[in-house]
């Protein structure tokens, strides 16, 4: 029987991440994880193991183990667990500085001998097919661990700010974003939806817990292939009575700028393995620049990219706009006919919203989506009939206008685009462990 301790801290089993950070330097330690690499040159094995707080070189020299743990590690292969112990050595030679010399090696699970991942090149759908495995590569490794982090630093940002994390339902029966993206769920012997985004039960929620706060799953019945959709995402929302358009865009650069100096001050290194510079995120202060609408639609048209007044910016238009920035910049004031009902009509210019876009450079486009909501009951009444929706749908919706109505905006940051843009991604399937495109939703 195996001990079932066997992660714990009193386990007798020391961390790689804690070895390498020098603690442990001529000192016998105990590690276990997985073979993620292996040479021998000379009666010498070079061991790379990992154990899910990092990875250390182990050397084993012929002389020095029992014959039948030498043969044991010739044929080891990849991907195999093993338990070792050794002496923690300091040597300029190893990766990341350290390395242990191993005095005896126990496999736990001899691995079959064809771990499909091997060091050559893979096409995309094969590392898509084999992603229960590939998520093992140093690269997924380094982006999931910012993806966590990126999230532990907002909730962080949350609690010094003293919002309240609330949670709305994921199946729902009237559309937040436009039915064109709507996912169908058969709901007993009625019909009903996959959420797009909690907003709608938010603007409920305010008048109960005040600011708030959600990260959840939210899904888009996406039928482009795009590098920036997914079908399932995760999405970081927030919802604010008394706050107007300009008090969320500051929320919004306070927040994010707050989430990339923490990323810059805690993930250097793996920031740097992606190909982004540290200093790029911590050089990011607000205010962040804004441009109207209207001066983007400007922009697109002087350098020849033909665009009309009231049409969505699409992947094209943002892509240009965007190659022109090395900060996030707000598009402000969108029209009506390009935006979900409920953004609240410009009091001085009703044909625009107070909406804003927060867009990444680089050419990454929108990461964020918000403004402030109509809050009055017939202006919101006169904006579903518009849209063709039927205002039976959303009559809890508009009873929020009926009882304590109140100025309030709020917005949400798609988690993967934003990791996308941070780490240098080509493509937005790569920010989260098992994506959801239009024609993958395996493993
Ligand atoms: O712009 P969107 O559609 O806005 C809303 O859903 C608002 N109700 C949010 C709010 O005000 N609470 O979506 C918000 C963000 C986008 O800016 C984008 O970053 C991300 O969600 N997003 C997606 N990310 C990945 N795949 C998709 N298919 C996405 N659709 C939107
Ligand atoms: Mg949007």
């Amino acid at each position: 029987m195996q001990p079932i301790n066997r992660n714990c801290r009193d386990s007798g089993f020391s961390y790689v991440r804690e070895i390498m950070s020098g603690k442990h330097v001529n000192g016998e330690v105990r590690i276990h994880g997985w073979l993620h690499n292996k040479r021998s040159s000379g009666g010498i094995h070079f061991l790379l193991i990992r154990d899910g707080t990092g990875i250390i070189q182990c050397t084993m020299k012929r002389d020095k183990v029992e014959p039948e743990i030498f043969d044991l590690t010739d044929r080891l292969t990849l991907e195999s667990t093993v338990e070792l112990s050794g002496t923690v050595k300091k040597d300029p030679r190893a990766p990341g500085g350290f390395e242990i010399q191993v005095k005896e090696l126990k496999v736990i699970h001899m691995a079959h001998g064809d771990f499909p991942i091997a060091k050559k090149y893979h096409g995309p759908d094969f590392l898509l097919d084999n992603r229960h495995l590939w998520i093992r590569s140093q690269k997924m490794q380094n982006i999931l661990r910012i993806r966590a982090k990126i999230l532990e630093v907002a909730r962080e940002w949350f609690r010094m700010n003293e919002y309240t994390e609330f949670h709305a339902p994921i199946l729902i029966t009237a559309a937040c974003e436009g039915g064109s993206t709507l996912f169908n769920v058969k709901y007993f012997d009625r019909d009903a939806y996959l959420t797009q985004s909690w907003q709608l039960y938010a603007e409920a929620a305010i008048a109960s817990l005040g600011k708030i706060y959600t990260i959840a799953p939210s899904f888009r019945a996406e039928k482009s292939r795009t590098r920036r959709h997914l079908t399932e995402y995760w999405h970081l929302e927030v919802e604010i009575p008394w706050c107007d358009l300009n008090g969320i865009m500051k929320v919004q650069e306070e927040l994010l700028t707050y989430m990339l100096h923490r990323l810059s001050e805690e993930m250097a290194g793996e920031l740097r393995t992606l190909g982004r510079d540290p200093e790029d995120l911590r050089r990011i202060e607000p205010p962040f620049e804004k441009i109207t609408y209207d001066e983007a639609v400007d922009i697109l048209n002087r350098d020849g990219i033909n665009f009309e007044w009231g049409d969505d910016l699409g992947w094209i238009e943002e892509k240009h706009l965007t190659l022109k920035f090395d900060s996030p910049f707000f598009i402000t004031h969108y029209p009506k006919e390009a935006k979900a009902f409920y953004h609240k009509p410009d009091p001085e210019r009703p044909e625009v919203t107070l909406s804003a876009d927060l867009l990444a450079p680089e050419g990454y486009g929108e990461i964020t989506g918000g403004g402030q909501r109509i809050d009055d009951f017939n202006v919101l009444l006169k904006r579903l009939e518009e849209e063709n929706l039927n205002p039976e749908d959303y009559k809890w919706y508009l009873d929020l206008r009926k009882y304590g109505s109140v100025p309030h905006s709020g917005f949400g940051l798609g988690v993967e685009r934003t990791i996308a843009w941070i780490c240098k991604l080509d493509h937005i399937r790569d920010a989260i462990a098992f994506p959801r495109l239009i024609n993958r939703v395996y493993p």
